[in-house]
């Protein structure tokens, strides 16, 4: 049985419901996070809980709980779960109100969370991915809930029979569908740099980090579609995916279409960095 939390209430998953007036449901107002946990441990939750705070002031909303407790509602959430490795997902919404558009009709917020454990598949081997123009809005910096755009690239690359789509606005990569994009020529690594259109990923940050730990040169630069289709490799981040390599770009081989020697090296100080952490 899941238990998940709701306005204050735990309880098991199918007794959690929510009102249909709520702006969550009909406007898609709201914002989430998804914060993993690591042999049972919360991985990186200051920076999950920087970028809620970041993503709500964006929508004009306080955010209803203290650090405390939502630290207190995840290890309930945790420890409610066997699993060793965790995804906890929030949910804010900006509540039930009549259905209009005003924002000052809200008051009252609709908090939301649960922890599923992760399921693993093994992507080491490398996955394949189209490039596709980025048809999301302005304000991708910010973690909200409408999620369509997201659904239909992922539905497209799902087609074409890859796992992610890696999106191109204005002659520059952005990121993935839900995912952010590193590239890597020679010894260096390249990602494109976090604006308004690429998700302050915290994957994406914690790994520029690990490699600038690690003497492994990284530059958060704008990257051209020219070298994306040219890089030796390329791998996308997320907190549930971790790091993945990228083999196959648009029915092409990625470098020798295989793993390269550079995610090996990356993936192994992120993975020790993860043996190593503890809140
Ligand atoms: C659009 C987008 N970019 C990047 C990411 C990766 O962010 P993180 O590393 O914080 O999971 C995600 C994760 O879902 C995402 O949806």
């Amino acid at each position: 049985m899941t238990t998940v939390y709701i306005n204050g209430d735990f309880k098991p998953l199918s007794e959690a419901s929510v009102n249909v007036l709520d702006r969550g449901f009909t406007f898609g107002d709201g914002v989430y996070e998804v914060i993993p946990v690591f042999n049972r441990k919360i991985f990186r939750f200051d920076e999950h809980i920087q970028r809620l705070e970041n993503s709500l002031k964006a929508l004009y909303m306080d955010n209803p709980l203290t650090k405390d407790q939502w630290l207190n509602i995840f290890n309930q959430l945790v420890d409610a779960s066997e699993a060793l490795d965790q995804s906890i997902y929030l949910q804010i919404t900006r509540g039930v109100t009549e259905r209009d558009h005003d924002i000052s009709l809200a008051d009252s917020p609709t908090v939301f969370s649960m922890s599923r454990p992760i399921v693993k598949k093994d992507l080491s081997s490398g996955i394949k991915v189209i490039t596709h123009e980025d048809i999301r809005w302005q304000y991708c910096d910010i973690k909200a809930i409408t999620l369509l755009p997201s659904v239909i690239l992922r539905h497209k690359a799902k087609e074409q029979g890859a796992k992610e789509a890696i999106l191109i606005r204005d002659g520059y990569i952005t990121e993935g569908a839900a995912s952010n994009v590193f590239i890597i020529k020679g010894d260096t690594v390249f990602t494109p740099p976090k604006n308004r259109h690429v998700l302050s990923g915290i994957t994406r940050d914690l790994l520029i980090e690990i490699l600038s730990t690690n003497n492994i040169n990284c530059l958060e630069t704008p990257v051209e579609p020219e070298q994306l289709f040219d890089a030796d490799e390329i791998w996308i981040t997320s907190s549930t995916w971790e790091i993945v390599p990228v083999i196959d770009l648009d029915n092409k081989p990625v470098g020798q279409g295989f793993t390269g020697p550079m995610w090996e090296k990356a993936n192994h100080f992120y993975q020790e960095f993860k043996k190593q952490y503890n809140n």
